[in-house]
C-alpha cells in the first residue's frame, strides 16, 4: 500500500514541505522523488527528513506553498522541521539513493528512489474522529493534478484542468469553505502563462 504523507526537510535554515507518496515496511520507508522539486534537490544532499502523517486537507495544502506552521525536532544534533498540525511524525535517515530514468504518461523525467530508516517516531496531535467526506479525496486528487500541470504538454494539461474542474464541482457541493478556497487556488494558478 502506498500512503500519502507530507515530507518536511530543511536546507540552510529554510523549511520545505511537500506531499509525497511513501511505502512503509517495518522500520523502513521508500519514496520516489521526481527531479525538479525542492524536496528532490534537498534530499539529494541532506540525509535526514521528517515524514508527517496529516489530514488530507493538509496534504493538499502542502503542495501549494511552503508557508506551513512548523515546529522542530532534534535528533542527535540535527534539527528538523515538522508540521505543527501533524498527527504523527517519523524522523528518517536516508540510507540509499538510486537515480532512475523514467518514461511515463507525464513524459521523460529523472527519478530518485530513496530508502530510509525510521530513527524515531512521535505522536504530535490526536487525530480527530471524523466521518469521511468526499471533499477529502477530491482535494488531494486536485492537488496531484495541480502539481503535475507544469510537466506535461498543452493537450495533457487541458485534459487535467478539465478533471480538476470536475472534482471542484463536487467539492463545492460537499466541502466547507477551506476546501473550496483551496480548490479555487489550484484552479486559479493553473499556469496562466502557459495555457
Ligand atoms: C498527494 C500527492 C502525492 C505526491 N507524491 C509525489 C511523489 O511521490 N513524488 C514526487 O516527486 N512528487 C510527488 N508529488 C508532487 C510534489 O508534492 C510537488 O512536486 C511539490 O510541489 C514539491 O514541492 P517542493 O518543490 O517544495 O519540494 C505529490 C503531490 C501530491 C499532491
Amino acid at each position: 500500500m502506498r500512503y500519502e504523507v507530507v515530507i518536511t526537510c530543511a536546507l540552510d535554515g529554510r523549511y520545505n514541505r511537500a506531499p509525497i507518496g511513501i511505502y512503509f515496511k517495518d522500520n523502513w520507508v521508500k519514496l520516489h522523488l521526481y527531479e525538479g522539486s525542492h524536496t528532490y534537490d534537498i534530499l539529494k544532499r541532506e540525509d535526514y527528513f521528517v515524514v508527517n502523517i496529516t489530514s488530507p486537507y493538509l496534504i493538499a495544502q502542502s503542495v501549494y506553498d511552503d508557508k506551513g506552521d512548523y515546529s522542530t525536532i532534534e535528533y542527535s544534533d540535527i534539527i528538523l522541521p515538522y508540521l505543527s498540525d501533524a498527527y504523527k511524525i517519523y524522523v528518517v535517515k536516508i540510507v540509499k539513493r538510486r537515480l532512475v530514468d523514467l518514461r511515463d504518461e507525464y513524459g521523460d523525467s529523472k527519478l530518485m528512489v530513496i530508502q530510509g530508516r525510521i530513527l524515531l517516531e512521535r505522536d504530535i496531535n490526536n487525530p480527530p474522529l471524523m466521518p469521511y467526506s468526499r471533499a477529502d479525496g477530491l482535494i488531494v486528487e486536485m492537488a496531484v493534478l495541480y502539481s503535475r500541470l507544469n510537466i506535461v504538454d498543452r493537450e495533457k494539461r487541458e485534459e487535467m484542468v478539465k478533471r480538476m474542474e470536475e472534482y471542484f464541482k463536487i467539492i463545492k457541493k460537499v466541502g466547507d469553505e477551506r476546501y473550496i478556497r483551496l480548490g479555487e487556488k489550484f484552479l486559479k494558478s493553473k499556469s496562466p502563462t502557459i495555457l
